[in-house]
């Protein structure tokens, strides 16, 4: 049975007030490239489906963030979007202060709901502006020694160093909730192999190492600090989406990579999938 828009918009308004006790996914980045993938995976989900990675949860809500307004399909920006029966899509800045963040929560997320799965996606390459526009085909350019700059390596850590951290900060307590009721919370940081020192023969790409690696120390500091919670960094593969403008050669899609990662997720927790683990898509350990 379908039902109208504005039973759909009441249910999720309803689902997404601040006393709502429905288990949630939080997925940012959601406007593009992976994050957008997890959110549209999560938001149409089946709980019949194998790979879908929400576990044993039979009912629960999905919030997607990003730094961009939501375009609906008349062009029409909007801070909040009703994306569907259990779904909604609002833009927050992974960079806010703490009290904006912390006001996010308080409207979307509400303390009473647990939360039992956060894909976090929101970052970015980390490459210096004026080059990445004077050549656009050459990322390696844009993120060598001769160009890198300070305010380039900054805003990366701000983004992806800090923002992470801020993020997962304030929501602690809700998966610290969900795992007060069992609900088995999980946090995927989409971190990248080029975050490892072992990795690293190629030099360049400053910005994006640095901050990356950085990344992997907050998020193996929260894995040890809140162990009732499994922490994840994973790389997802090389994925053609919006982080470069460029196609890589081999690159592969956002729905390509969800096809292997989805199932690691499931597993996270389990064997060598241990809170603190450092994978790629096949569940595989990168060195650091
Ligand atoms: N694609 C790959 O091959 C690859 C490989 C390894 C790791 N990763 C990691 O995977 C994650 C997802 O990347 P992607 O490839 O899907 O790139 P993407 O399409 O650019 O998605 C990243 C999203 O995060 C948003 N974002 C950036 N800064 C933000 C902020 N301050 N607050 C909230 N949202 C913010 C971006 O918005 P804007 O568009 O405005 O920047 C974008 O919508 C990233 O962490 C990336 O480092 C990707």
């Amino acid at each position: 049975m379908r039902l109208g828009k504005s039973r759909i918009m009441s249910q999720t308004e309803e689902k997404s007030s601040p006393s709502s006790k429905v288990p949630m996914i939080l997925v940012t980045g959601a406007f593009s490239g992976l994050g957008r993938a997890f959110f549209e995976h999560f938001a149409t989900g089946s709980r019949d489906d194998e790979s879908s990675s929400h576990g044993e949860i039979p009912d629960y809500r999905v919030v997607g963030i990003d730094r961009q307004p939501w375009t609906d399909q008349e062009g029409k920006r909007q801070p909040s979007h009703i994306h569907g029966p259990r779904s909604v899509y609002v833009q927050v800045d992974v960079t806010s202060p703490r009290h904006e963040l912390d006001a996010f929560v308080h409207r979307w997320i509400g303390a009473e709901a647990p939360i039992h799965l956060v894909i976090h996606s929101a970052g970015v390459r980390g490459l210096v502006p004026s080059v990445e526009v004077r050549k656009s085909d050459d990322v390696a350019a844009a993120e060598a020694l001769g160009v890198m700059d300070s305010e380039t390596m900054m805003r990366a850590f701000e983004i992806n160093t800090v923002g992470t951290f801020n993020v997962l900060s304030a929501v602690l307590p809700n998966l610290r909730l969900a795992a007060a009721q069992g609900l088995n919370p999980r946090v995927a940081v989409m971190s990248s192999r080029i975050g490892s020192m072992a990795a690293n023969v190629k030099g360049g790409a400053y910005a994006y190492r640095a901050s990356k690696a950085a990344l992997n120390a907050v998020v193996t500091s929260m894995s040890v600090d809140v162990p009732e919670v499994c922490f994840a960094m994973v790389h997802p593969g090389r994925v053609e989406t919006g982080l470069v403008c460029v196609k890589e050669d081999g690159a592969m899609s956002s729905e390509e990579s969800l096809e292997t990662l989805l199932p690691v997720l499931d597993r996270l927790g389990e064997g060598h999938l241990k809170s603190g683990c450092f994978l790629d898509r096949f569940g595989v350990e990168i060195p650091w």
